[in-house]
């Protein structure tokens, strides 16, 4: 089964992945992934039988110690005309009691980094734990197949738009997921290609946060946008200066102000499902770059900059791979985009702006332009009467102080959606966190000359940025996600290359799944 699909345009995505039935001890091509729990002195199922094809030489590692099947090791074995394969690599896979889907994702993304390194292009794999009952979880074969597939799509990304000589330059190109038994491959098949559609869209998103600010302005990145929908048949509207002023988006046209790029306002609208059914509003933070503006930042990290706009990326990569998994739900995704920039035309501290609902809000710090370009993009999405609304940002340094870099923040008026949110997150394998929203934090924003500002002062930096957007949602069930501890990594890991990470793409696809289940 060939699922060859396209992300950008013009670039062909390289790796196919394949299901097909048989015994993997005679998978013919560059390595063959096999795996081993810690503990097992003598592996039986498909480990088994290329150790007895191999003569033994597993088990005899795992006597004198050599292999132990502990969580991360990795032991690659020639196989000397042994079998149709060259290489062996058995990935351990720790205690039964300790793994999780999370963790197939893991192995299966270093399994195929490795088989990269050594320049295979034809990789065999078996499925890793499908059917193990842990000591967390139960997983069957068609989840522990779709997280096998996320891990190799997710591991092998690498952003090289600007590298003419690539460090490796080899792909691999095919990864075969080889299963014994006949009646599991039409299950598996459709768990690869949910697996490819989520991961590839997480890649989107990385490939949009990873862009640098010169080339992904407001403009660019609607354009991307627009062109992304039109292949996922979404629509997309986008309105710029002129339109925003007619919808009184002052707010979002305020923090543009200092930009020599126009601001944009990109809405998506995919619309499947039954009347009446759930309609999910998602909301991104699109600041292609932030400076800081008059209030301006310290130069350290202000690179990093560059991904404000990874909530903008997350609810659109989101939204595409809803629509092509034909989900049967109505999603209307808004994304308030545009720099932040110091000029003399630039918003200035004490300057009072009148949001599209009519608040005025008092600019204390023209770096916190997030909340105020949200304002706007979460008033209009609530006036296209969306039933539940879900907003991604890089919002705050304090929810990175609160929670590091292993958690988002989660933040809500409505503890089911909050729920399902979390949940959501934990099938995904992407941590969240829920923070505090006690009516005692508005104190903080009120504002003496205006109905509200826009700092609440460093301490509980991340809940008062969250209060000041709650004043722009009304009352529909609402939960933001502060992911600007989460949205990059410095360290590459498991599935998550140095860079940006696409955070929080397939969470909100599994919430739409679970709004779904109501
Ligand atoms: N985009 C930043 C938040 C941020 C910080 C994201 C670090 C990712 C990593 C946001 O616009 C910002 O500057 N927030 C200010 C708010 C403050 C002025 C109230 C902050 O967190 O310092
Ligand atoms: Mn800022
Ligand atoms: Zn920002």
């Amino acid at each position: 089964m060939s699922l060859r699909r396209r992300t950008i345009p013009g670039k062909e995505v390289a790796l196919d992945i394949r299901v097909v039935v048989g015994d993997v001890t005679r998978f013919r091509g560059d390595a063959l992934v096999v795996n081993l729990f810690e503990g097992v002195k003598a592996p039986t199922g498909a480990t088994g039988a290329v150790d007895a094809d191999l003569g033994g030489l597993i088990r005899k590692l795992i006597r004198t110690g050599e292999v132990t099947g502990k969580w991360g090791e990795q032991t690659l074995l020639h196989t000397l005309g042994k079998l149709p394969v060259s290489r062996v690599l058995v990935m351990g896979l720790g205690k039964p009691g300790e793994f999780t889907l999370d963790r197939v994702r893991i192995v299966s993304a270093e399994a195929v980094k490795q088989s990269r390194k050594t320049g295979a292009r034809q990789v065999g794999t078996i499925v890793h734990g499908a059917g193990t009952q842990t000591g967390t979880e139960g997983f069957n074969a068609a989840q522990a197949t779709q997280a096998l597939s996320e891990g190799a799509v997710l591991g092998l990304y690498r952003f090289r738009r600007y590298k003419r000589e690539p460090e490796d330059a080899k792909e691999i190109q095919i990864l075969t997921i080889v299963e014994r038994e006949r009646e599991k491959v039409r299950v598996m098949a459709e768990a690869v290609r949910r697996g490819r559609i989520v991961a590839e869209a997480t890649n989107s998103a990385r490939d949009l946060v990873n862009e640098p600010g010169n080339t992904l302005t407001p403009t660019e990145l609607a354009r991307r946008v627009r062109g992304l929908a039109g292949r996922a048949g979404v629509r997309c509207q986008v309105f710029g200066p002129r339109e925003l002023r007619r919808l009184g988006a002052r707010a979002l046209l305020g923090v543009a102000r200092g930009s020599q790029e126009p601001p944009r306002l990109i809405a998506l609208e995919y619309r499947a499902g039954r009347r009446g059914g759930p309609h999910l509003g998602l909301v991104g933070k699109g600041i292609t770059f932030d400076s800081g503006g008059i209030s301006i930042k310290p130069a350290e990290n202000m690179e990093a900059m560059k991904g404000d706009m990874a909530g903008a990326a997350a609810a659109v990569a989101a939204t595409l791979a809803i629509a092509q998994l034909t989900l049967p739900i109505h999603v209307t995704t808004v994304v308030p985009a545009t720099e932040n920039l110091p000029s003399g035309a630039a918003l200035k501290p004490g300057d009072i702006l009148r949001a599209m609902s009519g608040k005025t809000i008092e600019v204390i710090n023209t770096d916190a332009e997030g909340r105020l370009v949200l304002a706007d993009a979460l008033h209009y999405a609530c006036s296209r009467k969306v039933t539940h609304l879900v907003d991604v940002a890089t919002l705050t340094g304090a929810c990175v102080v609160a929670l590091g870099t292993l958690n988002s923040g989660a933040f809500t008026s409505n503890q089911a959606l909050l729920d399902k949110v979390l949940a959501a997150g934990r099938a995904a394998g992407e941590k969240i966190w829920p923070m505090p929203m006690d009516v005692e934090y508005d104190e903080l924003i009120k504002s003496d000359i205006a109905e509200i500002k826009n700092t609440g002062g460093r301490k509980g930096g991340a809940v008062t940025a969250a209060k000041f957007l709650q004043h722009f949602v009304g009352d529909t069930p609402w939960v933001h996600l502060d992911i600007a501890g989460t949205f990059e990594t410095d360290k590459e890991k498991g599935y998550q290359p140095k860079g940006g990470t696409g955070v929080m793409v397939r969470t909100l696809v599994n919430l739409a799944v679970e709004l779904l289940a109501e």
